[in-house]
């Protein structure tokens, strides 16, 4: 590196705060909402287990990668590109990587602000005493009521952008320090909560065997189960990159690597310890889709002793989990533009929220007057709804496209020694980190999207 750089945006304050920060954008929708209802679609046991394998092997050393270019560049995943590849002496085209996490991230928070929204409404659903004693048909005719007016899903759509851009234009490390120390050990309590309930219901174990027994699954379930260790970790788009550049230099991004995943994984695999032993002692249905968490929790949150204010406070972490993951999602967009367009912070967030917003009207309607309009491309997807779509692009081909190119530069692009330096960290990790990203995340990545295609047969 030519000389040493430092962020216009400031830096975190100490590795703690990087750590939580970096674990608010993880843990998330992702973990509470998406992967139950993946894996209920997926099959379950083969499907948690390919995940957890693309965690170990894939998400955590790309995350180690993303850390290293972000805090190496300093700047927005866009110019961070474009400054590692000047310092490398490479192709300044580099810098696609860094528009295609911008987009990435702007398509998914176009629909993560939907789903926020349902959490947002089940505060007040579950506030108002609807679900004492409710029945699997009562919680069924209550979120397909929810989820068939576009009116009511537009208005929570509004308030959670409203929301997220509000601190995006303060900017974030404001207030994240504080608000992620002490909601996200709650969160972490209220899901011990109803797996506790969960237990009681007299089907945990069958939960437990759904989710740890292999068995089969699909080419195309092998990409989501990739495509969601991505999700999940915030990696792939910049995200983390962004994070990264404002972590300062004296602290081990390998430490901070693991510890991130390991949080995430745990809430994940919580979330679906509580969700499944519901779901069967109910007789529902594990592949009901994206409405999955809503049509269960409400029932243990009906039936438990004081349900109806741990389904209140449940809600709330959930939204606030997902306010920030939002957060993380759109700022490697407003960071760029406070970098080049000389835009304000408040300026660049009310544009970009205003973007995403109207990109969000297509979820909005997906679940309603849009339900039956669907779009398929080739060999890629059919059938899917605006809202499938987005989801299918962004996960399964976007972020782990960003990730692979991401290893790729972290690993044959930059000089061992620049890698070695930024990462400072002992031989032998080193060793296996450079040895994974050089040869096994990007052979992985490769591997999965071919067999996805039908183009070889794993
Ligand atoms: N990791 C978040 C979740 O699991 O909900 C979603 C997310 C945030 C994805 C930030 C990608 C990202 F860059």
């Amino acid at each position: 590196m030519s000389e040493k750089r430092t962020s216009i945006h400031g830096q975190w304050a100490n590795r703690t705060v990087f750590i939580l920060a970096a674990t608010g954008s993880a843990v998330g929708l992702g973990n509470i909402w998406k992967f139950p209802y993946i894996t209920g679609e997926n099959g379950g046991g083969t499907f948690v287990l390919v995940y957890l394998l693309c965690i170990a092997l894939i998400g955590i050393p790309i995350m180690m990668a993303e850390i290293t270019l972000g805090r190496r560049g300093k700047q927005s995943p866009i110019n961070t590109m474009i400054a590692l590849a000047k310092d490398e002496h490479r192709n300044p085209g580099w810098v696609w990587l860094g528009w295609m996490g911008v987009a990435a991230g702007f398509l998914i928070l176009s629909y993560y602000s939907v789903i926020a929204g349902w959490a947002m409404s089940y505060i007040f659903r579950t506030g108002s005493g609807m679900f004492l004693g409710v029945t699997a048909d009562g919680v069924n005719s209550i979120f397909t009521d929810l989820v068939s007016d576009p009116e009511r899903l537009l208005a929570w759509h509004t308030i959670f952008m409203v929301m997220t851009m509000m601190i995006v234009a303060r900017g974030v490390k404001q207030g994240l320090e504080k608000a992620v120390t002490y909601l996200m050990p709650l969160l972490f309590g209220l899901l011990v909560v109803v797996v506790i309930y969960a237990m009681t219901t007299g089907y945990f174990m069958q939960g437990v065997e759904f989710l740890f027994t292999p068995g089969t699954i699909t080419r195309e379930g092998v990409l989501t189960a990739m495509g969601h260790a991505f999700f999940t970790l915030s990696l792939g788009m910049g995200a983390i990159m962004v994070y990264g550049s404002y972590l300062s230099e004296e602290y081990s991004i390998t430490q901070a690597a693991i510890w991130i995943a390991i949080a995430d994984t745990v809430v994940a695999l919580l979330a679906g310890l509580a969700i499944f032993p519901i779901v069967f002692a109910n007789g529902l249905e594990p592949g009901a889709g994206p409405g999955l968490i809503f049509q269960t929790l409400p029932i243990a949150f009906g039936h438990m002793q004081g349900g109806t204010l741990v389904g209140v406070i449940f809600f709330t972490l959930l939204v606030f989990a997902a306010w920030t993951s939002a957060i993380s999602l759109i700022e490697p967009a407003v960071a760029y533009l406070v970098e080049n367009k000389g835009l304000s912070r408040i300026y660049a967030s009310v544009w970009i929220g205003f973007l995403t917003w109207f990109v969000g009207l297509g979820t909005v309607f997906s679940f309603n007057i849009w339900k039956d309009k669907t779009m398929s491309i080739p060999y890629i997807f059919d059938n899917l709804t605006f809202f499938d779509t987005l989801d299918y692009l962004t996960a399964n081909i976007m972020l782990p496209l960003g990730g692979l190119f991401i290893a790729i530069f972290a690993a044959w692009v930059m000089r061992e020694q620049s890698t070695k330096e930024e990462l400072a960290t002992h031989p032998v990790i080193y060793k296996t980190w450079r040895f994974l990203v050089r040869f096994v995340t990007p052979l992985a990545v490769i591997i999965v999207f071919l067999n996805a295609v039908g183009a070889i047969k794993i």
